[in-house]
């Protein structure tokens, strides 16, 4: 099973580019851009990753970024990213990046866009794997500075292919910022908005996502489970569901392979994804093996899971057809 996960085409379409900020990485930056960190070694930076819910990871994770300053260090951590990516067999990957994790550090905006959008295309010519952008607002800080954020991305827009919703859930529903998505879907960008794994009124931001804001994706959205009228929906708007098995076991202490499997029962399009890999030590395939262990998923499931990332992708159809028959090739000569 490991071989197979391993060598099968996939997407990856939840992954955010700060959270594959390596502790290797991290401390080549501090020292290049001298930046004081609160740890001795790479290994003593990971022995201090303590997450058991959102807020405490998400503590970890922006000050992590802390060492990220120059276009050079937001092409590093990206081609980083897509390098190993590549060496997984994903062909393919939508990117989140949080602009308001850089720029309420002085980080200009254009600085971080520019390099990870140089190191896309670098990876694409290199390695053969493509990849598009995603802009997430922090759904902690106002609506008025996701809007800044937003008009600040207007000369970059054919760098971008959506916009997405992160950070902090908890009084931060998604009807925050309907003024805001609704301005980014006139410009022509996909949308999608996290709905984290068990959170305070996460019916309730399901329903919004859904019904408020249109969205063309659900980041997690495993609680929908909890209602068959949110499934229909979801079902019936064949919209995609990024799960995160290894990142939503720091918070239910499960891969929610139960979940994934009631999903595909109901045939909703559940995808697997890494969301952190460099905090949570688990990149897409460690997320795959770990979840076929933990729910014995067969092959054929396995290949769903992966299907379904490159049929709710933000690609034009002859696009996900091209990958959806490398697929199958695979499965042809893999699945015995
Ligand atoms: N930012 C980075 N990872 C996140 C996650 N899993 N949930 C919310 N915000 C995030
Ligand atoms: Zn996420």
């Amino acid at each position: 099973m490991r071989d197979f996960i391993e060598n099968m085409p996939k997407a990856e379409l939840h992954v955010h580019i700060e959270g594959t900020l390596e502790p290797e990485l991290s401390f080549a930056l501090a020292e290049k851009n001298n930046i004081p960190l609160p740890f001795p070694s790479p290994e003593a930076l990971i022995a201090a990753y303590d997450f058991h819910d959102l807020p405490s990871f998400l503590k970890i994770y922006y000050a992590g970024m802390s060492v990220l300053i120059e276009e050079e260090d937001f092409y590093r951590l990206t081609w980083d990213y897509l390098e190993k990516a590549a060496s997984q067999n994903i062909v393919y990957t939508e990117l989140f990046f949080d602009p308001q994790g850089h720029t309420t550090r002085g980080v200009a905006f254009e600085t971080v866009i520019t390099g990870i959008h140089k190191a896309q295309m670098a990876a694409k010519e290199k390695l053969g794997i493509d990849s598009q952008l995603i802009l997430c607002f922090l759904r902690d800080m106002s609506a008025e500075s996701a809007m800044t954020h937003l008009r600040m991305a207007e000369p970059y827009l054919d760098w971008l292919v959506g916009v997405g919703l992160d950070s902090d859930e908890l009084n931060n529903p998604p009807v925050k910022f309907k003024e805001v998505f609704s301005l980014a879907r006139q410009w022509g960008l996909k949308l999608t908005m996290h709905c984290d794994v068990n959170q305070k009124n996460t019916q309730e931001h399901i329903t919004q996502v859904l019904d408020d804001i249109q969205v063309d994706r659900i980041d997690h959205g495993v609680n929908a489970l909890e209602s068959d009228a949110l499934c229909e929906k979801i079902k019936a708007k064949q919209l995609g569901l990024t799960v995160c098995p290894v990142s939503n076991r720091f918070v239910v202490q499960s891969l929610t392979s139960n979940e994934i499997k009631a999903m595909l029962e109901k045939g909703l399009l559940a995808t697997i994804n890494s969301d952190d890999p460099a905090y949570f030590r688990a990149y897409l395939n460690e997320n795959f093996i770990a979840l076929q262990e933990e729910g014995h998923f067969s092959k054929d499931q396995l290949l769903t899971l992966a299907g379904n990332a490159f049929k709710v992708a933000w690609l034009e159809s002859d696009e996900k057809e091209h990958y959806l028959s490398k697929l199958n090739a695979y499965a042809q000569t893999a699945v015995a």
